[in-house]
């Protein structure tokens, strides 16, 4: 097997200079290792360390890309920090000389856009600056909106630090701060200050369309162009317009802040001037085909060559994550004592608080600590000491076929604003270095400049029928910063329309009204609705819980692979995997929600636990969506039926070539991971389609086909579901076109 290494090439000729002396003394240090030997034909500078049984990955220097500053050392004692006030650190941060400036710019304009550097204090200083200001005196409240669940909760606990106030992470929050997440709502009525999701805040013009108990809204990245964050845009224009005393703050890192305050009727910019250390950046020679295993090894080198400075490297997902972290983990063992202490962190949207928690802690003298992060890290989150980032030059991304309605999440290129953000995330606390996994040609040619808005590779559903309950109609002529596709909005509307949510002219029907109330998707709302009439909402609501903790319910350790699985296939009931699921809820429940019953059966324990809560939430709201709750005593049937009338837009029959979508005609396939991928049932209906190697069905029911007649007349033809070469039927859909216009 060739040996596999960083190899770094200096591009300019000339002295050696600093980076050189570095690495001679990194080799220094690692020959003890006896990891490879430096390459003496070469004329170039070149320094290689080679990791034993492993390949090789060279890397490039480009030109120094950005920095205005001289490099400095970086910190060496984290404890002197930690001994610092937290008001100290408070009054270093880039944003505190411009603390009355900026009040004074806030006073005089209704609308101020923000710009500053990542890390600059804009999200966790304003709302204190405004907090101290008196923005929420008599009780007035702000919010600070946040595209990532995880960015709401672990920015909230550090101001609420920062303030001296208590925290709960838990329900009934007594404190001023706190924070609003979808299915966790840590705000009580003293909360002023809310940090919240920005799907959270749509939510509450359901409640409160003129956001009268709020001073100041500052919708916070605004960069990131969520979907959420893009129609708050147009309705918090349309508030402001008539609540002149209002502050509407539009928070973003340094990028296209232009295009906000054009929309903002041409809103002044405050700038907060960055301070940014040089970031030197390399690329690798040749294109790396598995970059995970390349992340793995770059860590490993990058530990063992460079001075101290913690590491941060940019993955897709929690599943990635874990596997970079467990691969790393695995060769730290390996080398056990060669190597000096590799701190090993993850994060992602779904990790629990705790593990959260620990990548802010200071990494501990002599050790290095690497966090292995999504996006998340690219803006949302400042992790102090990064002083290299290992950019593989990906991340997920969803997208969607108006012409299918299929929305899919896939690995894609991120754009060349993300690497450069990326890469800056390594410069904040001194000089740094960003690895990009990638060459300078990929980088020229075949990244994107800038991410598509979400809002044009989205499904849009949800935020029309959310709108559509804020009496908004014409959402053709709604103000968007850019707009969706017409396509999409129209399959919204069908969609709706077909759920019943919407009626032949578009508007609202009661049913639909109560699909808004409830924080899901309209499918999973119409299932719930539905469960009154088939008279099964106990089991209703746990397969929606269960269904919203998103496929991490069984876990499968590597050395217990055949133990896992065999208990999960344990789980298997007639029907499908969202009887698997109830199964498995009903269960643990009857061990008393015991955390060893989930250890013993390869349960992951916190998913279930978030699994109780947001069953807890939704029964909670079925009062006011008037569903009764009632239990079907074992008759799955009813339950089935129930999910049947949500999902029979998701609905696919089995022909002599495969499975194919029913109204669509495309080709998909049952996820091996299902209950029903040996049974190949003729009808069946499917929770979502991912897209990996094939289009594949996750959580899939079988179903009949005579229950889409009684489910959905409206929508399906009886002949269309007897005859498998059935014609697709012309949809009628009244008005609903019509008023499109
Ligand atoms: O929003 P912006 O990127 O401008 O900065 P920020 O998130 O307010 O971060 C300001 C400082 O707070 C940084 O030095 C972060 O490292 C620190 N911080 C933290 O220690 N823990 C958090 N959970 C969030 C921020
Ligand atoms: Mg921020």
């Amino acid at each position: 097997q060739p040996a596999r290494a960083v190899d770094l090439v200096e591009e300019e000729s000339g002295a050696p200079g600093e980076e050189q002396r570095r690495w001679e003394e990194a080799r220094l240090g690692a020959a003890s290792l006896k990891f490879g030997a430096r390459d003496a034909a070469s004329q170039e500078p070149k320094y290689q360390l080679v990791l034993e049984e492993e390949e090789t990955i060279e890397f490039v220097r480009a030109t120094q890309l950005q920095g205005n500053e001289e490099p400095s050392a970086p910190p060496t004692s984290t404890q002197a920090q930690q001994k610092e006030s937290i008001q100290a650190v408070r009054r270093s941060l880039p944003v505190f000389p411009f603390r009355e400036e900026l009040l004074a710019a806030i006073a005089n304009h209704q609308v101020l856009i923000i710009e500053g550097e990542t890390g600059s204090g804009k999200t966790t200083q304003i709302p204190q600056y405004l907090f101290e200001e008196g923005y929420t005196n008599k009780g007035m409240k702000i919010a600070c909106t946040q595209p990532r669940r995880v960015a709401a909760m672990s920015v909230a606990a550090r101001v609420a630090r920062e303030m001296g106030v208590k925290f709960l992470g838990n329900w009934g929050v007594e404190s001023g701060v706190g924070y609003s997440i979808r299915f966790e709502d840590c705000t009580s009525e003293r909360t002023v200050l809310r940090y919240m999701t920005d799907g959270m805040l749509l939510r509450e013009f359901l409640s409160e369309p003129d956001l009268a108990s709020y001073s100041v809204v500052m919708v916070d990245e605004a960069h990131e162009r969520t979907l959420h964050t893009d129609i708050l845009f147009g309705l918090i224009k349309d508030v402001a317009r008539f609540r002149p005393e209002l502050k509407v703050l539009v928070a973003s890192a340094t990028m296209d802040t232009a295009r906000f305050s054009t929309f903002f009727d041409d809103a002044p910019v405050f700038r907060i001037p960055g301070r940014r250390f040089p970031v030197d950046i390399f690329y690798t020679k040749a294109p790396e085909a598995d970059y995970l295993e390349a992340c793995v090894v770059s860590v490993l080198q990058i530990h063992v060559t460079q001075p101290p400075g913690d590491i941060l490297v940019f993955l897709t997902g929690q599943e990635e994550i874990e596997a970079a972290c467990e691969m790393l983990q695995d060769r730290c063992r390996r080398l056990g004592s060669k190597i000096r202490e590799l701190l090993v962190l993850p994060i992602y949207a779904n990790l629990p608080s705790d593990m959260q928690a620990r990548i802010f802690q200071p990494t501990p003298p002599g050790a290095r600590k690497v966090v292995v992060a999504t996006n998340i890290a690219e803006t949302s989150l400042t992790i102090e000491g990064i002083i290299y980032v290992l950019d593989p030059g990906f991340c997920k991304q969803k997208s969607y076929n108006p012409r299918t309605g299929m929305e899919s999440l896939t690995v894609t290129p991120c754009s060349k604003a993300s690497a450069n953000q990326r890469a800056g995330r390594a410069g904040r606390v001194a000089a740094g270095k960003c690895f990009r996994l990638y060459t300078a040609w990929a980088y020229q040619h075949e990244l994107e400049e800038t991410t598509v808005p979400e809002i044009q590779r989205t499904s849009l559903g949800n935020v029309v029928l959310l709108l559509k309950s804020l009496g908004i109609h014409d959402l053709m002529h709604f103000d968007f910063l850019d707009p969706p596709p017409y396509e999409t909005l129209l399959l919204a509307l069908e969609q709706l329309y077909a759920l019943g949510a919407l009626n032949h002219l578009g508007e609202l029907t009661t049913s639909g009204r109560k699909m808004a109330e409830l924080p899901v998707d309209p499918m999973l709302s119409k299932m719930i609705l539905a469960s009154e009439k088939y008279s099964c909402s106990e089991e209703i609501l746990t397969v929606a819980a269960m269904l919203s903790v998103n496929n991490s319910i069984f876990y499968r350790p590597k050395d217990k692979v055949v133990h896992a699985d065999n208990a999960r296939v344990n789980f298997f009931l007639p029907g499908g995997d969202h009887l698997v699921l109830l199964n498995v809820y009903t269960q643990w429940a009857e061990s008393g929600y015991s955390s060893q019953w989930c250890y013993e059966n390869f349960v992951q324990f916190r998913s279930m636990r978030r699994a109780r809560d947001v069953r807890e939430q939704l029964e909670g709201l079925l009062e006011r969506v008037e569903v009764g709750l009632s239990s079907c005593q074992g008759d799955y049937i009813r339950v089935r039926k129930a999910i049947t009338a949500g999902y029979f837009y998701h609905t696919a029959r089995l022909t002599r070539s495969g499975y194919r979508t029913v109204k669509q005609q495309q080709t998909v396939f049952i996820h091996p991971n299902s209950s029903l991928f040996e049974q190949q049932p003729r009808w069946l209906l499917y929770h979502e389609l991912v897209l990996t190697t094939k289009e594949f069905m996750r959580q899939v029911l079988e179903i009949e086909s005579s229950w889409l007649l009684e489910v959905a007349p409206h929508y399906y033809k009886a002949k269309e579901l007897e005859d498998p070469h059935a014609k697709k039927m012309p949809k009628k859909i009244g008005k609903t076109r019509e008023e499109l216009g």
